[in-house]
C-alpha cells in the first residue's frame, strides 16, 4: 500500500467510519464526544481508551478491527472518548447529556445506510446476477409492528417494494383488517433478492442476509414481529420446527416479541387457513392493546 494513501484523510475517515459501523452493529448507540481541546494538549494517558468507553468496549466484546488498530492512538482515544474521567488523571469532566453525540440521530439515516450497502451487495452471486433490483423494505422506521416475508417475487423484484404483488394485496388486507395501515408497520424479507422462480431461499443465502436483516430490526426496534411463514419464522427463530408447530404461541427475538402465521401466498392457496391467520391477529392485536370490532 502506498504511503500516501496509508495516511491519507481517506483512509482515516474511512477506518473510523467501519469502526463506528462495528461498534453500531455490536449494540452501541451513543458515545461520549471529545471535549474541545488541541490535540497536543492530550496526555499520553489520554490516548487510551479509559473508563465508561472501555467498560462498553469490553462489555461487547469488540471484535479486533484491523483497520481501526492501524490508527493512531489519538484517533482511537477520539473515537472512544478516551479522557481518564474515571481514572482521575486528567482535568477533562464528564460530558453532559448535551454533549453526548448519538449514532442513531434518525432511524431513516441508519436504514438508508444499510439499504445502500443492500443495494452493492454480491455475496450471493446467483441471485446478484438475476435480480433487477433489491428489495429492501418499507413503512414506518419507528414501526411497533414489523411483518418478515420471505424473499421478492416476481413484482417485488419489478418494484422494488415487498409485497407488492397478489400476496401483498391478500397482506393489506390482514393489516386493515387489524385497523392498521401499511405505512404503520414496517415490511421486510429474509432474502432482499428474488430467488430465480421464486424457489425457497438456500440456507446459505439466508445466512449471507442475516446481517441486513438484524441491522433493519436493530434500527427500527420494534415491539412485534410476525414471521409469514416456515421460511421467515424458521431463518428468523433459527428453527427447524415446522410452522405448525411454531404457530399460537408467543417467540423471543432479541427481547421482541414474535407471532408467526401463514404466508399469504399460502393462504392464497389455502384459504381454509385463513380463519387461523385471522385469530394469530387477534392474538398479536391483543398484546399490542389494539382493540378490534366484532367481526
Ligand atoms: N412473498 C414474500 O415473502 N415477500 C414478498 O415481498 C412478496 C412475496
Ligand atoms: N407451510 C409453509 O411453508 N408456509 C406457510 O405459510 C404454511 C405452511
Amino acid at each position: 500500500m502506498p504511503e500516501s494513501y496509508q495516511n491519507s484523510p481517506d483512509r482515516i475517515h474511512n477506518a473510523i467510519r467501519q469502526y463506528l459501523e462495528g461498534l453500531y452493529r455490536s449494540g452501541i448507540r451513543q458515545l461520549p464526544r471529545l471535549p474541545d481541546v488541541a490535540p497536543s494538549s492530550v496526555s499520553q494517558e489520554a490516548q487510551q481508551p479509559v473508563g465508561a468507553a472501555r467498560v462498553v468496549a469490553k462489555a461487547a466484546s469488540l471484535p479486533t478491527d484491523p483497520a481501526a488498530e492501524s490508527l493512531n492512538g489519538l484517533d482511537k482515544a477520539a473515537i472512544l472518548g478516551g479522557y481518564g474521567h474515571q481514572s482521575g488523571q486528567t482535568a477533562m469532566a464528564m460530558p453532559d447529556q448535551a454533549s453526548v453525540a448519538s449514532l442513531d440521530t434518525d432511524p431513516r439515516v441508519a436504514l438508508d445506510r444499510v439499504r445502500r450497502e443492500v443495494t452493492h451487495c454480491t455475496l450471493c452471486h446467483e441471485l446478484a446476477r438475476t435480480r433487477t433490483q433489491t428489495v429492501f423494505g418499507t413503512g414506518n422506521p419507528k414501526a411497533r409492528l414489523c411483518f418478515f416475508g420471505e424473499a421478492p417475487g416476481a413484482d417485488e423484484d419489478r418494484q422494488g417494494e415487498p409485497f407488492v404483488g397478489a400476496a401483498g394485496r391478500l397482506l393489506d388486507k390482514i393489516i386493515q383488517a387489524c385497523t392498521l395501515k401499511r405505512e404503520d408497520v414496517y415490511i421486510l424479507n429474509v432474502l432482499k433478492c428474488r430467488p430465480p422462480n421464486n424457489r425457497t431461499p438456500l440456507p446459505e443465502e439466508t445466512a449471507n442476509c442475516r446481517d441486513f436483516f438484524e441491522r433493519q430490526l436493530a434500527i427500527i426496534q420494534p415491539e412485534f414481529i410476525c414471521c409469514l411463514g416456515a421460511v421467515a419464522s424458521q431463518t428468523l427463530l433459527r428453527t427447524t420446527q415446522s410452522l405448525g408447530r411454531l404457530r399460537g404461541r408467543w417467540h423471543d427475538y432479541q427481547g421482541i416479541r414474535v407471532i408467526v402465521t401463514y404466508h399469504p401466498a399460502y393462504l392464497l392457496r389455502t384459504p381454509e387457513k385463513k380463519r387461523d391467520t385471522w385469530a394469530d391477529m387477534k392474538m398479536l392485536m391483543q398484546a399490542m392493546g389494539i382493540e378490534l370490532p366484532n367481526r
